[in-house]
């Protein structure tokens, strides 16, 4: 019978045999549940010979960075290299307006980025013989089991709409440019059992029950062009919905939130003067398989003091407005 201890062992077993004595393992992660617990379960297996990388694209949340580096490196001891290319992401992203193009630059540049840093790790790894002094071989993935599914029955119009994928491209580059063989412990798993997983690997349960978010982040969560500003108004305003959420217990009965910022402008008052100001969206939904949605029924309570805070700590927004759209007609993200 099947325990997620025999598994863990089992997957241990595996992958030692598939990498070998000397092998080196990389990846890219997110600080999401599905490449943090691939991650840790590859650490146990090979230690340093597996290498993480984290690309800050500068469309991550607040303090995002940060948190995923502390949470990897020193909480789970993962060998992370951290790559800041915030400037030359918002740099790229200027005057960009179509919701695809930014997904298509976004894509673009993380691959430009981590191949320049796998070469850099290859260097690195050669080098040293604590970490094995070999060659990287082997390139990882979080992949589970439903995306395994989905991508045998790639027809049809879902193929389209679904262009996303954290690092669409990634894999195939790291295969037939890099000449990288692919490693995917987690694909016989579903979500709950990759959740399950992680408990027994020691990840702490905030962590394990994360929303998913988008590899463009933050970039599809402002309409039309990506500015440091807008950006800086998403993060304040994500932060307090989220922190609010979590506050009120209602974190874990919510499959995905975030607050956007819609760049057309509204009037507004504040003190005695005529302001002018960003208006904020906040999205909170409920799904099983992301394919369709409800938005959240929240108290109204609860909605007014999420207002409240944003209109008096996020500077430059004088609106707030709840998306009540189910999917379909609407997506999850707004962009
Ligand atoms: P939509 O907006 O299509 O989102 O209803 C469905 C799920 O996919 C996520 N999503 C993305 N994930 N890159 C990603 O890695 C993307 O470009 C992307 N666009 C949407 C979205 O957050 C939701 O979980």
């Amino acid at each position: 019978d099947w325990t997620m201890e025999k598994f863990l062992e089992q997957a241990i077993a595996q992958i030692r045999e598939t990498v070998g004595e000397k092998g080196q393992v990389l990846a890219a992660v997110s600080g999401g549940v599905d490449s943090t617990v691939a991650a840790k379960l590859m650490k146990e297996a090979i230690g340093d010979r597996f290498w993480a990388v984290l690309v800050n694209n500068g469309v991550m949340r607040l303090n995002e960075c940060e948190q995923v580096q502390k949470d990897l490196s020193e909480a789970l001891g993962i060998n992370l290299t951290v790559v800041d290319a915030s400037k030359e992401f918002l740099e790229g992203l200027k005057g960009i307006t179509d919701p695809e193009k930014k997904r298509k630059f976004i894509g673009g540049k993380f691959i430009d980025i981590f191949e320049a840093e796998a070469i850099k790790i290859e260097e690195a790894a050669a080098k040293d013989p604590t970490k094995g002094g070999g060659k990287i071989e082997f390139f990882m993935q979080g992949t589970l089991y439903p995306d395994v599914i989905e991508s045998l029955s790639f027809k049809g119009p879902s193929a389209t709409i679904k262009t996303h994928h954290n690092v669409g491209g990634l894999p195939e580059r790291m295969m037939n440019g890099q000449g990288l063989k692919l490693i995917e412990p987690l694909r016989s798993l579903y979500k709950d059992e990759v959740r399950a997983l992680g408990r027994a690997l020691g990840i702490r349960e905030e962590l394990v029950m994360r929303h998913p978010f988008p590899g463009p982040g933050i970039a599809v969560r402002i309409l039309g062009e990506v500015t440091p500003e807008k950006v800086e108004i998403a993060r304040q305003a994500d932060h307090i919905f989220i922190s609010e959420i979590r506050k009120a217990g209602l974190y874990d009965q919510i499959s995905q939130a975030y607050a956007a910022v819609d760049p057309s402008r509204a009037v507004g008052v504040m003190g005695d003067k005529r302001v002018y100001g960003y208006i904020v969206v906040l999205r909170a939904v409920t799904t099983t398989d992301f394919m369709t949605a409800e938005a959240f029924n929240f108290p109204w309570e609860f909605l007014q003091r999420v207002m409240n805070r944003i209109v008096n700590e996020v500077h430059g927004v004088c609106r707030v407005v709840y998306d009540i759209t189910s999917k379909p007609p609407g997506t999850i993200e707004l962009e």
